[in-house]
């Protein structure tokens, strides 16, 4: 075919002329498999069944709960003497005091006086009642409104009990500098 019998009649503008190609094929394949995936995507998710947002989201929250859930039920819950015990042990104090220097003092102070966290040498606590235990649950949960980190999956849990062992270790230090008391005054058991 020559041009002249291409050339589009009564299109002449200033003298641009403009000739009917056919479309490339690649481009009418492309424009052909997106009209069918369109038509199937619209009546898999209008009629056939398919799942709105809110159901993917359910679905795929309920697999993180069960997954929680299971962790939750394999962490073995060590009693409070199991933890006051490990006080005499210097290589639990020791690794406890390491990864708090480099996970809680630049909250809590370098002798947990209390910084932007509060003080935690002295009898008065947020939450919990200031045993390990309940340190412990803090930490792994954290606060996040107020500002302090859940620490559950950042911190190994065995590493995590080492440094709630240590801070309860500085009770009644009254280091220099401690923050005024926030929350309840606890009794020490
Ligand atoms: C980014 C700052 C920040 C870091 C880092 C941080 N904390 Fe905290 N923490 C806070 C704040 C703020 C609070 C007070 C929360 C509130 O007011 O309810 C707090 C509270 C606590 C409490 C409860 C204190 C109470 O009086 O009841 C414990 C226990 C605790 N933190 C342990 C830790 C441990 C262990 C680490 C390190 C693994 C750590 N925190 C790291 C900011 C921090």
């Amino acid at each position: 075919m020559s041009d002249d019998d291409k050339l589009i009649k009564g299109h002449d503008y200033d003298g641009i002329q403009e000739l009917d190609n056919p479309l490339p094929g690649w481009w009418l394949a492309t424009f052909y498999i997106t009209v069918i995936f369109g038509v199937i995507y619209y009546a898999y998710y209008t009629f056939l069944g398919g799942p709105t947002s809110d159901e993917e989201l359910a679905s795929k929250m309920s697999v993180i709960q069960q997954e929680r859930q299971a962790s939750q039920e394999t962490l073995e819950v060590k009693s409070e003497d199991y933890f006051v015990a490990l006080l005499d042990n210097e290589e639990v104090l020791a690794a406890g005091k390491a990864e708090y220097t480099a996970k809680c003092l630049a909250c809590h102070g370098d002798k947990a006086q209390g910084l932007i966290g509060p003080n935690m040498t002295d009898p008065y606590w947020i939450h919990g009642d200031g045993s390990v235990s309940s340190m412990l649950q803090t930490a792994r949960v954290g606060v996040p409104d107020k500002g302090m980190p859940p620490w559950e999956g950042v911190i190994p849990e065995e590493t995590l009990e080492a440094v709630v062992v240590y801070i309860y270790s500085l009770y009644g230090t009254d280091p220099p500098g401690a923050k005024p008391p926030q929350g309840e005054q606890v009794e020490r058991k």
